[in-house]
């Protein structure tokens, strides 16, 4: 495997068939390891793409603490079949004389956007930069971001960008906790209290409950019983975001965030029909 940290290189890298691009801050886990998989069953060649954004962090503290181990991510990825790892610099990414944002009116403004200000801009705009240094023919993203999925279709969409999106599910513990990066800052009584978001989306899902207040009034129950207290709660539709007062017709997605200790978590179900 290649590790390459300039946009130039990217470009002069000779390539012979399909690209699939897995975009990651590193800290590698089981859910990265799983887009890096699908990306090497589906495509010609993979790369991996390493950086920590420091334009999407609404934190400072968050950064600060933001784990990373580049040798251990970079082994982990050639493991799992990456052709190249692309671990650019913060000077590389954002030159003396950068000015550009990227914003997707509505999504970067709505629940994740709302609570993290400035946070899906960051995004936003490093997701246009690497679609754009990459060239990719499929890009990679995790259920677990929803918003973040749905974020990235619509500007790759309305900047006519030649990749395919492709979400994959969610990746998880034994009790249902997602798997993030940020869960090792977790103490153990705080990992056991953060397992309520996956249940509580969980009961909620399999309650036969169809109206937006009642599926979220589970959801918080199950956060009060293991005192988490939510940041929010909502059902919204999987496209835009938009706030759904009840499930019909088509599937609609039911969202979480919390902050569990210092730890800030989020999650999300499918609610069906
Ligand atoms: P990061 O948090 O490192 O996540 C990289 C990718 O892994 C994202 O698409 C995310 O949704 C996915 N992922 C995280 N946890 C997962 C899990 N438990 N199961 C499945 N997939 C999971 O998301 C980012 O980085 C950044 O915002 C990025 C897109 C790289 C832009 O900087």
């Amino acid at each position: 495997m290649l590790t390459i940290r300039t946009v130039g290189e990217m470009r002069a890298w000779p390539r012979t068939g399909t690209v699939g691009l897995v975009p990651t801050m590193g800290a590698f886990h089981a859910g990265h390891l799983r887009l890096i998989d699908a990306a090497r069953e589906q495509n010609d060649h993979v790369v991996v793409w390493l950086f920590v954004n420091p334009a999407q962090f609404d934190e400072a503290a968050d950064l600060a603490v933001y784990p990373r181990d580049e040798g251990r991510d970079a082994a982990l990825a050639a493991a799992h079949g990456a052709d190249v790892l692309f671990a650019p610099s913060a000077d590389e990414v954002y030159p003396a004389g950068f000015a550009t944002t990227v914003t997707v009116a509505g999504l970067t403004d709505t629940l994740e956007g709302a609570h993290r200000p400035g946070h899906f801009a960051g995004v936003a705009t490093v997701v246009a930069k690497m679609l754009n240094m990459v060239g990719p023919d499929r890009a990679y993203f995790g259920a677990k971001d929803a918003q973040q999925v749905a974020l990235v279709r619509r500007l790759v969409a309305d900047l006519d960008i030649p990749a395919e999106v492709v979400a994959l599910p969610t990746v998880r513990e034994p009790d249902g906790l997602a798997l993030s990066s940020r869960n090792v800052h977790l103490d153990a009584g705080e990992r056991e209290r953060a397992g309520a978001l996956s249940r509580g989306l969980r009961q909620a899902a399999a309650s036969g409950e169809r109206d937006a207040a009642a599926l979220e009034a589970i959801v918080r129950s199950a956060l009060a019983q293991a005192r988490v207290e939510p940041e929010y709660v909502a059902l919204v539709s999987p496209d835009d975001f938009s706030p759904l007062a009840a499930v019909n017709g088509r599937p609609a997605l039911l969202a979480v965030a919390a902050r569990v200790g210092t730890v800030r978590l989020i999650d999300n179900t499918e609610v069906s029909p």
